[in-house]
């Protein structure tokens, strides 16, 4: 196993979940037609060093905060430079020795994790000082404002793909978007890494950045088209999404106007979907007063959620899809299958239930052309 000399709390407070060799392999072909001899190459947050392997065209570093991490990483590599730092903490190129006129190369898998939801006693691993100008709660956003602070003009790092297609996460990004431009990306499921098979599967993307003094905006992302297994690759803009259907944060009401209403667990995105409620018939800080003029739209979510297993990984951080045309066409069967699950809705809609069986051939029909060759 990789990363075998840390216990499980090092590895989750570091992120230390190191990446399989057939990825490293990936990075190091998107980055081949720009390696020139004079380039050099930076894996900040190195581990054992295998992105820096084999890499005779260019000069390479290597860092990370992880000592033992790093004495591995020296008996495996002759040829590259080491660093035993902290990545994060007076981030210049003079502190890895990088001439300023050097073209630069990023390449690596930087952790990735809340620090609000680190394992608290273990405090001195995680207690380490960030540069004020690249801190954020995420250590990964860190780490690509940090490539942004060493002016990299190249970067192929995997980070998680909502930092992207998350409009709240974009705008945190906002120094390095505006300096990088995205030109390749690569979705891969977290179950490529052994550790976190035991989860949810979440997207992340191998991406490659241009430096760009034209950034991107948050239209580009939606108009990117990433690479997966499919022959189209996934874009953002090839849906309409259910946030134009219904007020995902509806407004708060005083108690009493909740009489006689119903409730619907907060929307976030599809992963969260899949753990969650649908209908629920108390308030709570996690529900929301369903406007019932929009009943259809949820008891379409409440479907949407059963029918997830269709759906790839890389779907994971989105809202829920919707074709809303289609929707009207085969309300009926979502209608049925909604009060087949929740009896007590059976009130509030004027609607006959078709049988089970018809239920069931028109959803997979609807699902069928909605996720179009993304179904599975
Ligand atoms: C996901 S692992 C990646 C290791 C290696 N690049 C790979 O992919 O196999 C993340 C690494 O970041 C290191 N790390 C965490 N915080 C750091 C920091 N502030 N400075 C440098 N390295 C750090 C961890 O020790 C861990 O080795």
């Amino acid at each position: 196993m990789s990363q075998a000399h840390l216990g499980y709390e090092s590895r989750v407070n570091l992120g230390s979940y190191y990446t399989p060799p057939e990825i490293v392999g990936t990075a190091w072909k998107m980055i081949a037609p720009y390696l020139r001899p004079q380039t050099t190459v930076i894996d900040s947050a190195c581990g054992y060093g295998d992105f820096l392997k084999n890499s005779r065209q260019a000069t390479t570093i290597g860092c990370d905060i992880d000592e033992t991490a790093i004495g591995v990483a020296k008996k495996h590599n002759d040829e590259v430079r080491f660093f035993s730092t902290n990545a994060l903490c007076d981030v210049s190129r003079a502190k890895f020795g990088i001439p300023e006129k050097s073209d630069l190369i990023v390449v690596g898998n930087p952790p990735y994790n809340d620090r609000t939801s680190l394992i608290r006693h273990s405090i001195k691993d995680v207690n380490f000082d960030i540069d004020e100008d690249i801190a954020s709660r995420d250590l990964g956003i860190s780490f690509l404002r940090s490539y942004n602070k060493l002016e990299a003009d190249l970067i192929c790092v995997l980070h998680p793909l909502s930092y992207l297609i998350k409009p709240t996460n974009f705008r945190l990004l906002k120094e390095f978007t505006t300096n990088y431009k995205l030109i390749d990306g690569l979705l891969i499921s977290s179950w490529e890494f052994p550790e976190s098979a035991k989860h949810t599967p979440f997207p992340i993307v191998l991406a490659l950045y241009k430096r760009d003094t034209q950034g991107m905006a948050y239209d580009f992302i939606r108009s990117f088209r990433f690479r997966t297994t499919g022959k189209n690759g996934f874009c953002l803009g090839d849906f309409d999404y259910i946030a134009g259907y219904i007020d995902k944060y509806p407004k708060k009401k005083n108690r009493s106007a909740y009489h006689d209403s119903l409730f619907f667990w907060t929307l976030r995105d599809i992963n969260a979907l899949k753990r969650n409620r649908t209908f629920v018939e108390n308030y709570s800080t996690n529900t929301i007063v369903i406007d019932k003029q929009k009943l259809d739209y949820y008891a379409y979510i409440d479907v949407f959620k059963r029918n997830l297993h269709r759906l790839p990984f890389y779907f994971g951080n989105c809202d829920v899809l919707i074709n809303d045309e289609l929707f009207r066409r085969y309300r009926v069967a979502f209608i049925s299958d909604t009060v087949r699950h929740h009896p007590f809705l059976k009130k509030y809609f004027q609607v006959k239930p078709i049988a089970e069986q018809l239920t069931e051939t028109e959803l997979d029909t609807y699902f069928r052309l909605l996720f179009g060759e993304h179904h599975i």
